[in-house]
Parts: C-alpha cells; sequence; structure tokens
C-alpha cells in the first residue's frame, strides 16, 4: 500500500515537539486513494496529533504533510478551508451540539460552509441519515439518544459534504461490543459505496479487520510495523504480541 504513486494523504519524516517532549520523530505513512489505513498505538504516541497535522490543525516542525499531493503547511488560509471541505472528521466523543436537534446538528456543516438553501440542505441531511440507518432521526435532541445513536449522527455529520477524504479518531470509544460491530458494519459499507480515503484511529481489532486494508504500528514517533490486518494480527512481533495481548477485544 505504502508503494502508491499517487497518495491521497501522506506524511514523511514528520517531526512534531510540544515543549520538550518529542512526539512525532520521522514519522512517515501514505494512503492511496479509496483505502483506509489504520493507526494503532499506544495511548499518547500522537495518533491524534497525526490527525490534527492532515486537517492543517498542527505544523509540523519538520516533515512534510501533503493531501493530494499538496503541502499542507503552505496552503492559503482559503485553500486550506476548501481543503477542509474536502475532508470529514469523526471525533471521539461524537462532538455533537446538545441545544441543537439531530438533524440541525448534521446539517451544521452545510449552513456554515455553504450557501445551499433550506430545502436543499433538508433533502442532504435526511438522505444522511438514511444513509447511516437512523431515518426517523431528525428531531430527536443528543441528550435523548444512545451512544451508538450519536456516533452514527457524527458519522452523517462527517459524510454531509460527501467528503473525499475520511478521518476517524476512536470511532469506537465507549461503545459495547455489540454496538461496536454495526458501527464498523456501517464505516465499510460506507467505504465499499463512497470509496473515500480514510485514515482511521482505533485499537479495537474486530473494527480494524472490518474496515481497514491496512495496519500502521506507531511507537516512538515512528511507524514500526506497516502490514494488512490479517498478517498484522497474526505477526510474531514480540512488541506486537505483547501490544495486542494487553488491548480489550
Ligand atoms: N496541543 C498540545 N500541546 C501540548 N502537548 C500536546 C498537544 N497535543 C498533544 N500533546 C501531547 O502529545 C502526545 C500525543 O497526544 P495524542 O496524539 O493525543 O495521543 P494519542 O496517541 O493517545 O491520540 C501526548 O503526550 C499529548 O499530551
Ligand atoms: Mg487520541
Amino acid at each position: 500500500m505504502s508503494q502508491s504513486p499517487d497518495p491521497v494523504i501522506e506524511l514523511r519524516d514528520v517531526v512534531k515537539s510540544f515543549g520538550p517532549q518529542r512526539v512525532l520523530d520521522g514519522l512517515s505513512l501514505a494512503v492511496p486513494r479509496g483505502k483506509c489505513l489504520a493507526i494503532m498505538g499506544p495511548s499518547g504516541t500522537g495518533k491524534s496529533v497525526i490527525l490534527r497535522h492532515v486537517i492543517g490543525l498542527i505544523r509540523a516542525d519538520s516533515g512534510l504533510v501533503a493531501v493530494e499531493g499538496r503541502d499542507v503547511a503552505k496552503l492559503s488560509r482559503k485553500d486550506l478551508s476548501a481543503l477542509r471541505k474536502r475532508m470529514g472528521f469523526l471525533f471521539q466523543e461524537g462532538a455533537l451540539i446538545n441545544w441543537l436537534s439531530v438533524g440541525e446538528n448534521v446539517a451544521l456543516p452545510l449552513r456554515e460552509n455553504t450557501d445551499l438553501g433550506d430545502a436543499e440542505i433538508r433533502e442532504r441531511v435526511q438522505a444522511k441519515l438514511e444513509l447511516v440507518h437512523i431515518p426517523d432521526a431528525w428531531e430527536k435532541m443528543p441528550s435523548q439518544i444512545s451512544g451508538g445513536m450519536k456516533k452514527r449522527v457524527g458519522l452523517a455529520r462527517a459524510l454531509i459534504t460527501d467528503p473525499e477524504i475520511v478521518l476517524y479518531d476512536e470511532p469506537n470509544a465507549g461503545l459495547d461490543p455489540e454496538i461496536s460491530q454495526s458501527i464498523n458494519d456501517l464505516l465499510r459499507e460506507l467505504h465499499e459505496r463512497l470509496r473515500v480515503t480514510a485514515l482511521l484511529v482505533e485499537h479495537r481489532v474486530r473494527c480494524i479487520r472490518t474496515v481497514a486494508d491496512e495496519v500502521v504500528f506507531i511507537e516512538k514517533g515512528r511507524v514500526q510495523i506497516q502490514l494488512p490486518p490479517h498478517e498484522f494480527f497474526h505477526s510474531d512481533n514480540p512488541r506486537l504480541v505483547q501490544f495486542l495481548g494487553t488491548d480489550p477485544d
């Protein structure tokens, strides 16, 4: 997968420190078009920091972060904002706004970033609620819905602009295994149907097996191992065996 001539997302030799702490130390990875690359690694190894580089929220101290072949750090504000419109993010907590209905939460990126009229917005939001299998959820408030349903709403919002690139930060966090598997099946279905390019930060093996094309293991600021899921989870690399042995699922 890393040999792709045309990666949609590429990090090359990225170094990033916060104060004295070097979090990324020459990290390189690449995601080819239409593929999903999963990132695993111990807590605090910089997985979320990687995603924030790709969105352009943080800038590397050195090295390259490129999306669609363009150096994110060199984009003007206007170009960065245009690029962000082509990306969807699913944050760990779902990050729904409590005082807005489900429908309005999903509509938010369209209201903020487009000139679409109300009728068009309603139609698009309803289509996305149907895509994530919650067609009747529009009027509900976040406080009235389950954790699994919140993730679906977060996913509908991440996809509302029809992004070509999606970043997921622990989409399974806080979900019990059964609901988590329904989210995994949904992610897989979306990837098959929409052919988006994705980075997936996740520690649950089942999620990665269901959704990802390849997995990287990150530690000490770098990619230590990169393999397809079926090889990754059967690797006899001692560090990986130790890491996976201490993880849930
Ligand atoms: N804005 C920031 N300022 C200072 N330290 C940060 C910042 N963002 C992340 N870090 C530190 O970088 C390390 C990696 O964080 P993170 O990417 O969130 O880890 P994880 O792999 O668990 O997602 C952590 O030690 C965290 O405290
Ligand atoms: Mg994180």
